[in-house]
């Protein structure tokens, strides 16, 4: 018993944000960015808009792509970072959202390396007998942990210049800042007697490297867990030592990929799609060359949504399955890293 991929969706929110538009309230540049990272624009959720939000329109597309009801589901997996309340998850609120009473709802935190765990827990669910059809989301609203106060220079709506202090905060952060950008996708799997499914995965954490980004503030481990000092401290805001995870994406990721072919006898040439998540396109380039992988076998969408963190490998395979790139009996490879630091690789029969 394997899993099949039935419906893929995704949603971003509002107009795109460029590189130029964040230059308004940062010193920063199109050319900046984009030579450092690859990406020219990203979207940030609104006001008032959760992961849950973005989550719940991606999960609609999906579901009209497999001509299923939320009804229809047995189980759904979310993967999210920047959750709309510190608890509940927002798996439940999401669950809420389609009307669902009763469907199991499990979060998962493990960043922009989720897709990669989420199968083992689809493959697990499904050989396991408790689920057959399963929803799984990767959605985040980073907008809130951006460093500037003035969104509507940043979107245009004003013109003018934010005072020398709020410029001098945001620049504290803007090696973080130009990275991240809003979005959700969203992935049906249903259990098939077909050959299809997970091959093999291999998931590694190592907590040691868990500051190398991370969230000073509002963690419980302070009475109270948010103090009124913590926004001063822009604590709210993710530490990220840039060049420490840039290190291990493109130490581990090769690593892990070859070991996982190693073990399942698989030539490298005989993956179809490398499906990697998309985090800086110089870091993709870096593992694509290192496993002697044409760029044609790797689609980049890193230009446009910058690093949706969980919500990046299922909006990129919601694109390569809508453009129709992604064929039934094709043998992908799936890599991420993340936060934790989480990191993986599957293969996947599709
Ligand atoms: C963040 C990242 C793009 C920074 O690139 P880098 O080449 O390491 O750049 P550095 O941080 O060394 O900064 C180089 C210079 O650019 C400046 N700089 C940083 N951010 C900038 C920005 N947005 N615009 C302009 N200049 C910037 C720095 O202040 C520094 O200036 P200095 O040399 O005068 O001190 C890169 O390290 C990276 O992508 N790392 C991986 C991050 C990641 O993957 N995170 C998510 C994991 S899931």
């Amino acid at each position: 018993m394997g899993f099949e991929v039935i419906g893929t969706g995704h949603f971003v929110p509002g107009e795109p944000v460029t590189n130029a538009a964040l230059a308004r309230v940062m010193d920063t540049s199109d050319d900046w960015i984009f030579q450092r990272s690859g990406i020219r624009q990203r979207h940030f959720a609104g006001e008032g808009q959760g992961a849950s939000d973005l989550a719940f329109e991606a999960a609609k597309r999906a579901l009209e792509m497999a001509k299923l009801q939320p009804k229809d589901l047995d189980y759904i997996l979310f993967a999210t970072m920047t959750p709309d309340y510190v608890f509940p998850g927002s798996a439940a609120v999401l669950a809420a959202k389609l009307g669902l009473e009763g469907t199991p709802a499990l979060d998962i935190r493990q960043q922009c390396a989720a897709m990669i765990f989420a199968l083992q827990l689809v493959d697990g669910l499904i050989k396991g007998g408790a689920a057959k059809t399963i929803l799984f989301v990767g959605a985040e609203a980073h907008a809130g942990f951006m460093p500037w106060e003035d969104w509507d220079i940043v979107e245009g709506k004003r013109e003018g210049e934010p005072s020398p202090e709020a410029r001098a905060r945001a620049n504290e952060h803007r090696a973080l800042a130009v990275l991240f950008g809003d979005g959700a996708g969203a992935m049906i799997f249903r259990a098939t007697d077909r050959d299809a499914g997970l091959v093999a995965a291999k998931v590694h954490t190592d907590g040691r490297y868990a500051e190398t980004l991370y969230v000073p503030g509002g963690g419980f481990r302070t009475r109270p867990y948010w103090k009124a000092t913590h926004f001063d401290e822009q604590a709210h805001i993710p530490r990220m030592d840039g060049r420490e995870l840039f290190k291990f994406a493109v130490t581990k990721l090769p690593q892990t990929a070859r070991k996982l072919c190693e073990e399942t006898q698989t030539p490298i040439e005989s993956i179809d799609w490398f499906l990697a998540h998309q985090a800086n396109a110089r870091i993709n380039k870096y593992v694509r060359e290192h496993l002697g992988v044409p760029p044609e076998k790797m689609p980049m969408n890193i230009d446009r949504f910058g690093n949706t963190s969980a919500g990046t490998l299922p909006i990129l395979i919601d694109e390569c399955t809508r453009d129709g790139k992604l064929q039934k009996g094709e043998l992908n490879m799936m890599l991420a890293l993340g936060a934790g630091i989480h990191w993986g690789c599957a293969l996947v029969r599709w």
